[in-house]
């Protein structure tokens, strides 16, 4: 192990209702003028509502871009910034999942700096701070409250690209469960998986560390202890609770650790074939771990216990099996698909996916076990 860092959001407001706060928040920042960046089914929800509200009765002038679209493109993106341009913020606020929170982040830097983001794809440095910015989750899952890392899909490539920078570091959180109560048991799912693999990537990966080791582990409870109830019970506010704490910590994890080849396989499943982001995790996780596990068993044997295993009397290598079948079962529980069929992703994609996975050495270099373009073609073959 080398020196490690962990990024840190520069406040985290969190609990039940936190969501009112919203108004001290703003006034202390000093912002007149907001830009709320959010998604149709966010707004719909009525999640922007109350915010809205408390800020201009509080007379800060408010706009609104509802349109951010699932997963969003370069020119999608680009798009929202140019529209957010016109509004001139003090403050831009995230409101929804990952894809809201990162066009937000990455807006936020760009109506301050004098590059494109293409330029950012092209790994560009971030000279300053954006202007200043808020996330609130509403999904729990990619923890992109907590991340330098902002996700974006470049067609050509038929592939999602991360821009990571501190820059990108949100100024304030608020964490509340409440604006998750309705979140429908398929997001609920394919998210919250997601942020589970983050958690089980980030403690296992080359880039662990004591700071990722300990959120991990908790994150790794509170999720698997509760993200059942959250799937069949959504208005469970305890479980949701747990959730959206266990999705930050494992966007604390991403800050100081650095997910492998889980999150490295499913970007070209985003990328050329469009499955969301948690579904292609969830699909890959028990099959990546099953392949991570030989000369690791010791670190998997500490997730299976943060799951809850009993492992009492077992040895690390059935402790280690106990646990991939336990990932099984959970997907299985959350009715989320065992392979790509549905997809009608076939033996003729494989080159193609195979080749866009070894791109993404960012993550498949942090990878525990080295993987090779065999293993990858491997582990895909097994998902058809
Ligand atoms: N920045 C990071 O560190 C990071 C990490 C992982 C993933 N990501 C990226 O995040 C994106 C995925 O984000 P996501 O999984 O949160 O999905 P998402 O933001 O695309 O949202 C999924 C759907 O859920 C709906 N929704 C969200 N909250 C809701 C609520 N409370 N009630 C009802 N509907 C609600 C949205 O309208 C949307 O239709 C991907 O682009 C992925 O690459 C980023
Ligand atoms: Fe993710």
């Amino acid at each position: 192990m080398s020196t490690y860092t962990l990024l840190n959001a520069g406040r985290i407001v969190a609990g039940p209702g936190s969501v009112a706060n919203i108004t001290e928040i703003v006034a202390e920042i000093g912002a007149e003028k907001v830009l709320i960046i959010t998604d149709k089914g966010v707004a719909g929800a009525g999640l922007i509502d109350k915010p809205k509200a408390l800020l201009e009765s509080a007379g800060v002038a408010v706009a609104v871009i509802d349109n951010t679209p699932p997963e969003p493109d370069v020119d999608q993106v680009n798009a929202i910034v140019a529209a957010a341009r016109l509004h001139a913020p003090q403050l831009v606020v995230g409101i929804g999942g990952g894809s809201a929170m990162d066009v937000a982040k990455v807006a936020a830097v760009l109506l301050a700096n004098d590059v494109s983001l293409r330029d950012l794809l092209n790994k560009a440095p971030i000279a300053s701070r954006g202007v200043p910015t808020l996330m609130i989750p509403t999904t729990a899952g990619t923890g992109s409250e907590a991340t330098p890392n902002s996700i974006v899909l470049v067609p050509e490539d038929e592939l999602k690209v991360g821009i990571v920078s501190p820059r990108l570091m949100p100024d304030v959180v608020i964490l509340d469960p409440q604006l998750t109560l309705g979140l429908p048991p398929a997001i609920t799912a394919s998210t919250g998986m997601d942020a589970l693999c983050h958690a089980i990537e980030c403690y296992t990966s080359k880039k662990g560390n004591p700071f990722s080791e300990m959120l991990a582990l908790k994150a790794i409870t509170l999720i698997s202890r509760s993200i059942r109830k959250a799937f069949a019970q959504g208005d469970d506010l305890e479980a949701r609770h747990d959730m959206l704490l266990g999705a930050m910590y494992g966007g604390m994890c991403i800050a100081t650790s650095s997910t492998t080849a889980v999150h490295a396989l499913a970007y070209p499943l985003g990328g050329k074939y469009r499955i969301p982001h948690g579904i292609s995790n969830a699909i890959l996780l028990p099959f990546v771990m099953r392949f991570n596990v030989v000369g690791n068993e010791g670190k998997f044997r500490d997730v299976a216990i943060a799951m809850g295993i009993d492992v009492a009397g077992r040895s690390n290598n059935e402790a280690a099996a106990a646990l991939i079948e336990a990932l099984f079962t959970l997907n299985r529980d959350l009715q989320i698909p065992a392979d790509l069929k549905r997809w009608k992703i076939t033996e003729a994609d494989l080159d193609a996916l195979v080749d866009g996975a070894a791109k993404v050495t960012r993550l498949l270099d942090n990878n525990p076990r080295p993987m090779s373009v065999a293993d990858i073609r491997s582990i895909y073959a097994q998902l058809m």
